[in-house]
């Protein structure tokens, strides 16, 4: 297993904590839907607006560094949403075949408008695809939406569709203080360890790939 940072790229955003401490369980009920609330609702139910912006451009180059990929190509994006990565990646590297999964019918029924197939909806603990059939497979802050036995589930999934050339980014804390935050921010995740137990996790479930951490920092970054 390796750590690397993917989205290094992405500027760092201040969150208003505090007004996702208002009607927090209506709030989470609509969020655990995926669905207009939460793509595209209120800052308190998800996203706020979940708009192309270009920033996946760059997470593609160095996605496409990471793994070696080259025209002709097979990926998966696992929770891709709206499809943004699968069509910048697509952009980037002509050739390159990228497929985008995501259990959210509002999501993918919103892609991109550049992107007409390539999307399909399924949940990331069920990979309808055969063994080995990527040359890399990313599931980006996608797992943690499952309780701990369906991340082990999805991490087994990427490791068997993409053995040793996964990349999975789960929410994490390293404090009591991170995790006050975060529980204060979070909406949908079932499953947030400290860094150690997902590294536990990815053991247990025989996971090889790269990952990193998506951590809400105390000063509000
Ligand atoms: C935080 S968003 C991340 C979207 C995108 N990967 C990104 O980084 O911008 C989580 C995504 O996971 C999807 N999702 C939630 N549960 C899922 C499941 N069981 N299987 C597949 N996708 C799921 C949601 O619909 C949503 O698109």
């Amino acid at each position: 297993m390796q750590e690397f940072n993917l989205l290094s790229s992405v500027p760092k955003v201040i969150r208003d904590v505090s007004a996702r401490t208002i009607n927090k369980e209506e709030n989470r009920r609509l969020a655990n839907q995926f669905g207009f609330e939460y793509f595209d609702g209120s800052r308190e139910q998800g996203y706020g607006g979940y708009r192309y912006d270009g920033r996946w451009v760059d997470i593609s180059q160095r996605a496409i560094e990471h793994f070696g990929l080259k025209s002709g190509d097979r990926v998966l994006d696992i929770g891709c949403a709206k499809g943004f990565f699968v069509k910048d990646l697509s952009d980037t590297l002509p050739g390159i075949d990228v497929i985008g999964l995501d259990i959210s019918r509002y999501a993918l029924e919103h892609r991109h408008p550049d992107l007409s197939g390539g999307l399909v909806q399924a949940s990331c603990d069920a990979l309808p695809f055969p063994d080995d059939s990527f040359a890399a497979a990313f599931a980006i802050n996608t797992i943690h939406n499952l309780d701990p036995a369906g991340c082990l589930r999805s991490l087994r999934e990427v490791e068997r569709v993409a053995p040793g050339r996964g990349f999975v980014q789960v929410d994490a804390y390293r404090s009591p203080e991170e995790l006050d935050v975060f529980e204060d921010w979070m909406l949908t995740a079932k499953t947030y360890c400290q860094t150690q137990e997902w590294l536990d996790l990815f053991d247990e479930a025989g996971y090889t790939g790269s990952y990193y951490w998506t951590i809400l920092e105390i000063d509000g970054s």
